[in-house]
């Protein structure tokens, strides 16, 4: 083999050595959701989130994230019952979780599962993939305080 010939060879393996990387790098969803968030996107236990209810949740169906911990008022009345504390993070892939309060569930940004909220599903991600319920936080009521407790 000539010089030139073996070098021009070289050039290409090295070619085919960088396209083939590219491929594979290519290739990587490196774009796609995050793997599942520990402890299925619930807070860790003993997290407390507060809320005051002189100034915030004043009609049915609002609602308001704290601490990752998404409260909504479910009903008139400053009493516990009056309210659900879910976790306000996507068990499945860790999408933020709102309250749509027209359709009265929860859903994720992310693949639109749902929820109710209760905790309970609804439907599915959008992605072929499958959730779980979510964790529900008991509340209790002090003064004008709203306190969940995971
Ligand atoms: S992260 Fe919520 S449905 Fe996928």
């Amino acid at each position: 083999m000539e010089r030139n010939e073996f070098i021009k060879s070289l050039g290409l393996g090295v070619a085919m050595v960088c396209t083939g990387a590219c491929f594979s790098a290519c290739g990587k969803k490196s774009d796609a959701p995050e793997p599942g968030k520990p402890n299925g996107g619930g807070v860790p236990s003993g997290t407390t989130a507060s809320v005051d209810l002189a100034t915030q949740l004043l009609s049915v169906g609002a609602s308001i994230t704290v601490n990752s911990i998404l409260f909504i008022r479910t009903a008139a009345g400053n009493t516990s019952t009056s309210f659900a504390a879910t976790q306000a993070i996507c068990p499945h892939q860790g999408g933020a979780l709102s309250f749509i309060q027209a359709s009265n569930y929860i859903q994720c940004g992310l693949h639109s599962s749902r929820y109710t909220t209760s905790g309970s599903i609804l439907a599915q991600p959008n992605d072929g993939g499958t959730t779980s319920a979510l964790k529900v936080y008991p509340l209790t009521v002090s003064g004008n305080t709203l306190t969940a407790t995971a």
